[in-house]
């Protein structure tokens, strides 16, 4: 625990050490995701492996840089790729940058995905914002020694998205005449896609949509009581009665389509913070 401290103080230090003020917003950036990147003027472009600590993104679709800049007035902090579990990487590596981000003092944190669409009102290049999520990966950010500069050892989830946050998000859609529709998202830990019988479970036990991302960092951002909300891109339909083979080349595809509309919405939201 004292480790991690540690680590997370020596990460923070290097990225305070170039002297960028204070960022106010965070943001993770999913897979085919980069765009809001265009509407940042950035001082500064830092590939991971340059942080102390940071672990180093090995997916080809995730860039592995962290981003500081301003959007509009408003100073933030972006994560230009994320960590998966399914890479390899423990939950407290995948999080890392959230405590990171967090220690700079962000007082509220984005994040976007890519995600299967199991509500068949879902079609591809949607954005849906979630309102709640089901945990299925097999492992928990916060397991182990907790110290109380994170948090609460047991914290609360009954809201895990803030709605302000939430009603920005959708009021800038409304401005961007994009529709933004809500559900709950579920978390595994890939890196396969679901069967049709595994679709149809996740769709019977209550969700919406399907990834690989998110929920570690949302829990994480709970216990830090760092406000957060997150936004999917639905890439594949995942009807389980009608289901299409889908590669990663096609869901990078859809991504990257709906990911001009996502990152305007993004950009406008972060102004206003
Ligand atoms: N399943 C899991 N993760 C995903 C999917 C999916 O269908 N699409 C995009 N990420």
């Amino acid at each position: 625990m004292d480790l991690l401290l540690q680590q997370i103080s020596a990460a923070a230090d290097y990225l305070r050490a170039l002297s960028f003020e204070q960022p106010r917003v965070g943001v993770v950036l999913g897979t085919g995701l980069g765009e809001l990147i265009g509407h940042i003027k950035i001082s500064h472009s830092i590939p991971y492996h340059q942080i102390p600590h940071f672990p180093e993104s090995t997916v080809e679709s995730h860039k592995g840089q962290l981003i500081l800049g301003h959007i509009g007035d408003t100073p933030v902090i972006a994560m230009q790729g994320r960590f998966h579990y399914y890479e390899g990487y423990t939950m407290q590596q995948i999080t890392f940058p959230i405590r990171v981000m967090k220690a700079l003092g962000i007082t509220q944190l984005l994040l976007s995905n890519a995600a299967g669409g199991m509500n068949t009102a879902f079609k591809k290049g949607d954005l849906v914002l979630l309102d709640d999520h089901i945990n299925m990966q097999p492992e928990n950010p916060l397991r182990g020694l907790n110290s109380p500069v994170f948090g609460p050892r047991f914290p609360d989830m009954s809201r895990p998205y803030d709605p302000a946050l939430g009603a920005r998000l959708q009021a800038a859609a409304a401005s961007h005449d994009a529709e933004m529709k809500t559900g709950v998202y579920v978390s595994v830990m890939g890196p396969n896609l679901e069967t049709r019988a595994e679709y149809r479970f996740l769709r019977m036990i209550g969700a919406d949509l399907v990834g690989m991302s998110t929920v570690p960092e949302v829990i994480v951002a709970n216990q830090l009581q760092l406000p957060c909300a997150a936004v999917s891109v639905v890439t594949d339909e995942c009807d389980p009665d009608n289901l299409h083979p889908v590669s990663i080349e096609e869901i990078i595809a859809v991504a990257g389509m709906a990911d001009k509309k996502l990152s305007s919405v993004f950009a406008t939201v972060i102004k206003g913070l």
